[in-house]
Parts: structure tokens; C-alpha cells; sequence
């Protein structure tokens, strides 16, 4: 089996539905259910024998080793993180805790682990740490996207806690062999996506009749993954990887805030008109803008392409349609995200 930790949030719930749609191999799913954390993305499964969720820390170093000896993963697939700017902006603290200590501590049982396998074992064994495209840094218009060997230099506290725990796993491999595989992925979207960021939020704004808040001129440019791309791209990484490397993740898909915006809203106005005849573009606010806010991200994907053949099979007018539909489709998912912590956090970034 496999051992997936934060397989409750965004990305990490898409990868154990995709793994499960296309392979008999267990998912063994650590996730502490933060705000961030919805089981939910998983009730198909509730009732699978082949994932076994557990809530806990990945930090946690009773949890952890136990539930390493109990059920000896094959691999480790590291999701669990603190993972949206704004809140570390506002709160850093549990940035630090999750994704450097509690990254660090997972290391540490994981090597524990990993030195008592026999030789086989040892040698088959994988650490995937899923980190991001911010750990580069920001972007001028005309510089050239980010490679594997771009020196990073993070801006905020989510990208510098990232950029830490990268450092770590690095470390692990350099220092003790651990096999570890890294992947820097660009923006993702997709269903299950919880609506503090970008494109879930104007979703659901929009829908509901509210503002769509554009951060300063709207012109920041992120380079788009449709999420199961991107659960692609880590299966072929973790099949095929080299030890001890690196692989950049993106769509191609470079779009300015706005744009990706205007987009969402002209799709609704095809497949759910709003009442008065008018666009939802009616409905987009410029507001203040995040405090040290990253430009430009843009992801060089060639590596993984050359290396590994992989390339992402959606572009992003038909990864958002199909975001959009499947919004438009899972209104309960919808109503239960919205009913829970997410109002809290609403109010104290908008209100
Ligand atoms: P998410 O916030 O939706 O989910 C994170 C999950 O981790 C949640 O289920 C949460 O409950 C769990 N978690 C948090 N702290 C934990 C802890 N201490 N122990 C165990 N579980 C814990 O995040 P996501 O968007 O799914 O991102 C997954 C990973 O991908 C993160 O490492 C993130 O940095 C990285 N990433 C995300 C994006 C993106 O666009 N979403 C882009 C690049 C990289
Ligand atoms: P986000 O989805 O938070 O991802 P990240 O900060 O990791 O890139 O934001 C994507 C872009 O959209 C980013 O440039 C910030 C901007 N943004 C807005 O303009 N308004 C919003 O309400 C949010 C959440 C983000």
C-alpha cells in the first residue's frame, strides 16, 4: 500500500480518487482535517476496504512510526501542508508547524522506518514531497519560466515554509539516502477545490450574487494545472523518477488573474445566466491588494516531459470548463463547504 498524507484536502482527496479509480494498490490516508480537510471529497470510498483514513498529524511521533510498522507502505506521498498565502499572511505560525516541523518529524519516521526494510524494500521505497512553484520566487513579464535549477527565493510565509521543508527533503536523500522525488507544482484547479482561493471563490461569489475581489491591477499571472494533470504527473514521477531529483509540474497555461476571471464568468453566463440578462463580469470588485504579492509564476515543464513523457492533457479552457460544470453539478458539496469554517475565515479577509 501506499501512505498519502493530507488525502483529504484539494489535491491530495483527487489523487486517492484517481488512485483508487485505476489501481487494486491500498491508500493508507494520514490527514488531520484541518478547516482545509473534507472527508467528504471522499464518501464514494467510505465503505472501500482498499482506504483506510486515519486523522493525525503528520508530526505526530507515536502516530506516525506506529502506523508505519502497522501497515508498511511501499511509499510516501507527502500532500499535507499549509497551503494558502492569504492565511499565512494573517497567521504564519501554523505554516511553520505543519509544513517545516511537522515535514521535518514525518522525515524522521519515515528514515526510522525505511532503515529497518530489507534490502528490496529499501531499495523500492519512495518519498514524494508535493511542493509548489512559490518557493522561486516572483517573475518579470519577460523572464523565462521557472526550471528545476531556479535558486529559490520565497516570498511569503507559505512559500518560505515550503521552501524549508523542500530543503529537508533534500537533505534526507544527501545526507542518508532516503529515496526521495520532489515535484513543484504550478496553481491548480479543479473539483474539490475549497473556495478561499482564486477560482472555487469566484465560483461560488458569482453564483451567490456576490463580488468577485480582484487583488490590485488583476494583472498577476499564474500558470494554471488542471488538478488531475497534476495527480498524473506525480504517478509518473513516483513510478519512474530519478532518486534525489526535482521535476517541475505545469499546465502551459499562463493567465493573468483577470483573465482567468472574465473566463469563469462568460462560462457561467452560457450555463447558468444570471436572472437580470447581465454578465457576472458586472459582479467583478477591484480590492486592496495582497501585501507582497508575486507577480508572475510560470512553470518550464520540461524536464518532466523529456525525462519522463509526461504532459498535461487539459489546456485551460477545458480543465475550467469542467471545473465549472462540476460546481455546477455538486451544489451539496457545495452548500456543506459553504455552511462550515469557511464563513469564518470569509469574514475576517473580506469583511
Ligand atoms: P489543501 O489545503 O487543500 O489540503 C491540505 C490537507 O492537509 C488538508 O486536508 C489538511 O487537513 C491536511 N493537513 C494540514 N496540516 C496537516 C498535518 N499537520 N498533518 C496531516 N494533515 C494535515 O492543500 P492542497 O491545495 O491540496 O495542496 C496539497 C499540497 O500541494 C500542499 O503541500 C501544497 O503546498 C501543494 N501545492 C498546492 C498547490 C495548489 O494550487 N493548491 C500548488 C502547488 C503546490
Ligand atoms: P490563490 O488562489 O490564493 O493562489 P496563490 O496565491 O497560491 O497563487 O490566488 C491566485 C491569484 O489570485 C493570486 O495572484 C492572488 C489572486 N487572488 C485575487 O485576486 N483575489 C482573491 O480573492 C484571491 C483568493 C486571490
Amino acid at each position: 500500500m501506499i501512505l498519502v498524507t493530507g488525502g483529504a484536502g484539494f489535491i491530495g482527496s483527487n489523487f486517492v480518487l484517481e488512485w483508487l479509480a485505476q489501481s487494486d494498490e491500498s491508500v493508507l490516508n494520514l490527514d488531520l482535517l484541518t478547516y482545509a480537510g473534507n472527508l467528504e471529497n471522499l464518501s464514494s470510498h467510505e465503505y472501500d476496504p482498499r482506504h483506510i483514513f486515519v486523522k493525525g498529524d503528520i508530526g505526530d511521533t507515536k502516530l506516525v512510526p506506529k502506523l508505519l510498522h502497522t501497515y508498511k507502505p511501499r511509499a510516501v506521498i507527502n500532500f499535507a501542508a499549509e497551503s494558502h498565502v492569504d492565511r499565512s499572511i494573517h497567521g504564519p505560525e501554523d505554516f511553520i508547524q505543519t509544513n517545516v516541523v511537522g515535514t521535518f518529524h514525518l522525515l524522521e519516521s519515515v528514515r526510522a522506518y525505511w532503515a529497518e526494510l530489507d534490502e528490496k524494500a529499501k531499495t523500492d521505497f519512495r518519498f514524494l514531497h508535493v511542493s509548489t512553484d512559490e518557493v522561486y520566487g516572483t517573475l518579470c513579464a519577460n523572464d523565462p519560466a521557472f526550471t528545476e535549477t531556479t535558486p529559490y527565493a520565497p516570498n511569503s510565509p507559505y512559500s518560505a515554509s515550503k521552501a524549508a521543508s523542500d530543503h529537508l527533503v533534500r537533505a534526507y536523500h544527501h545526507t542518508y539516502g532516503l529515496p526521495v522525488l520532489t515535484t513543484n507544482c504550478s496553481n491548480n484547479y479543479g473539483p474539490y477545490h475549497f473556495p478561499e482561493k482564486l477560482i472555487p471563490l469566484c465560483l461560488l461569489n458569482a453564483m451567490n450574487g456576490k463580488s468577485l475581489p480582484m487583488y490590485g491591477d488583476g494583472q498577476q499571472i499564474r500558470d494554471w494545472l488542471f488538478v488531475k494533470d497534476h495527480c498524473s504527473a506525480i504517478r509518473r514521477v513516483l513510478a519512474e523518477g530519478k532518486l534525489g531529483d526535482t521535476y517541475n509540474v505545469g499546465g502551459w497555461n499562463e493567465k493573468a488573474n483577470l483573465d482567468v476571471v472574465n473566463t469563469l464568468c462568460e462560462i457561467l453566463d452560457e450555463l447558468k445566466p444570471r436572472e437580470d440578462g447581465l454578465s457576472y463580469k458586472v459582479q467583478i470588485t477591484f480590492v486592496k491588494d495582497r501585501p507582497g504579492h508575486d507577480r508572475r509564476y510560470a512553470i518550464d515543464a520540461t524536464k518532466i516531459e523529456h525525462e519522463l513523457g509526461w504532459k498535461p492533457q487539459e489546456t485551460f479552457e477545458t480543465g475550467i470548463r469542467k471545473t465549472v460544470i462540476w460546481y455546477l453539478e455538486n451544489q451539496p458539496w457545495v452548500d456543506h463547504v459553504v455552511s462550515g469554517a469557511y464563513r469564518q475565515w470569509l469574514n475576517k479577509q473580506y469583511v
